[in-house]
C-alpha cells in the first residue's frame, strides 16, 4: 500500500479517534479497555485536529484515509488555555466526574478531561509537545520518522525552541523509536518517561 503524509484536515476527526483507540494501549489496541470508545481521543487526538491544525500532520493510505498521525502544539500553556475555553467546557457537561472508587480506564480519562492538560514544568524549557500513533499496517516503514521530520520542520517554521513528549514506560518500541530519532531523556519513573530535543 502506498502512503502520504499530509496537513490535516477537519474530514480526518473520526480517524483520529479511532487511531488514537487502536495504538492506546501502550501502542497496542485499547478498544477491549473502554466502554466509551471516544475517552482517549478526546484528550488525545481531537482537541489538536480542532485547534492546532497548524500542527497537525496525518499519514493516509491509498485512499486517501488517515491511518497514522502526528499531532502536536507549538505552545503547550497556549494549547492548554485554548483546550479550558474551547474544548473541555462541552465534554465536562457531556461527560460528569464519576464516583471516587470508580477507578476504570473510562473514568481515568473522564478525571483528566475535568482536570484539563497537565503543562508539565519541562514546558518551560520544551514549549512545544506532540503525540504520534500509527496503525499496525503502517508501522516500522519509515513512516514515523517522515512524521516526525515533517512535524519537527513545522516547529521550526513557527520558532519553537524545543519540544517535549510523554511515553509509558512499557511502551518499549516507542521508547527505542523517540531514541533513534535524537529526543534525550529529561527524567523517568516506572510509570512513564519525559523526553526532550531542542529544535
Ligand atoms: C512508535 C511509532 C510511532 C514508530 O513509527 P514507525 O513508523 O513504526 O517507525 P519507523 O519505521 O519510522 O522507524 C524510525 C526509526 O526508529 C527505529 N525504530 C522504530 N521502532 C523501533 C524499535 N521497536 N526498536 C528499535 N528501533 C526502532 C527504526 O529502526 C528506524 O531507524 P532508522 O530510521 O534509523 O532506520 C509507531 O510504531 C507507532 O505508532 N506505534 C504505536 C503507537 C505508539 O506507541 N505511539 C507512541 C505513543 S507515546
Amino acid at each position: 500500500m502506498s502512503f502520504t503524509i499530509r496537513p490535516y484536515q477537519p474530514r480526518d476527526l473520526r480517524a483520529l479517534y479511532t487511531i488514537c483507540l487502536q495504538t492506546g494501549d501502550s501502542g497496542a489496541d485499547a478498544t477491549a479497555h473502554f466502554r466509551d470508545p471516544d475517552l482517549l481521543g478526546h484528550y488525545f487526538a481531537a482537541p489538536y485536529g480542532v485547534l492546532m491544525p497548524e500542527t497537525s500532520f496525518v499519514l493516509a493510505d491509498g485512499h486517501d484515509e488517515a491511518c497514522g498521525y502526528i499531532l502536536g502544539a507549538r505552545d503547550t500553556a497556549e494549547f492548554a488555555a485554548r483546550c479550558e475555553r474551547e474544548w473541555f467546557p462541552e465534554l465536562r457537561a457531556r461527560y460528569p466526574l464519576p464516583p471516587p472508587d470508580d477507578h476504570s480506564p473510562d473514568a481515568r480519562m473522564i478525571r483528566a478531561i475535568h482536570a484539563g492538560i497537565v503543562v508539565d514544568e519541562v514546558a518551560r524549557e520544551y514549549p512545544a509537545h506532540l503525540h504520534i500513533d500509527i496503525l499496525p499496517v503502517a508501522q516500522k516503514q519509515g513512516w514515523g520518522r517522515r512524521l516526525m521530520e515533517t512535524f519537527l520542520n513545522r516547529l521550526r517554521e513557527l520558532g519553537a525552541p524545543a519540544v517535549h513528549l510523554g511515553v509509558g514506560a512499557r511502551n518499549l518500541n516507542a521508547i527505542a523509536f523517540y531514541e533513534r530519532m535524537g529526543f534525550h531523556r529529561i527524567r523517568g519513573d516506572e510509570h512513564a518517561i519525559m523526553y526532550g530535543m531542542r529544535l
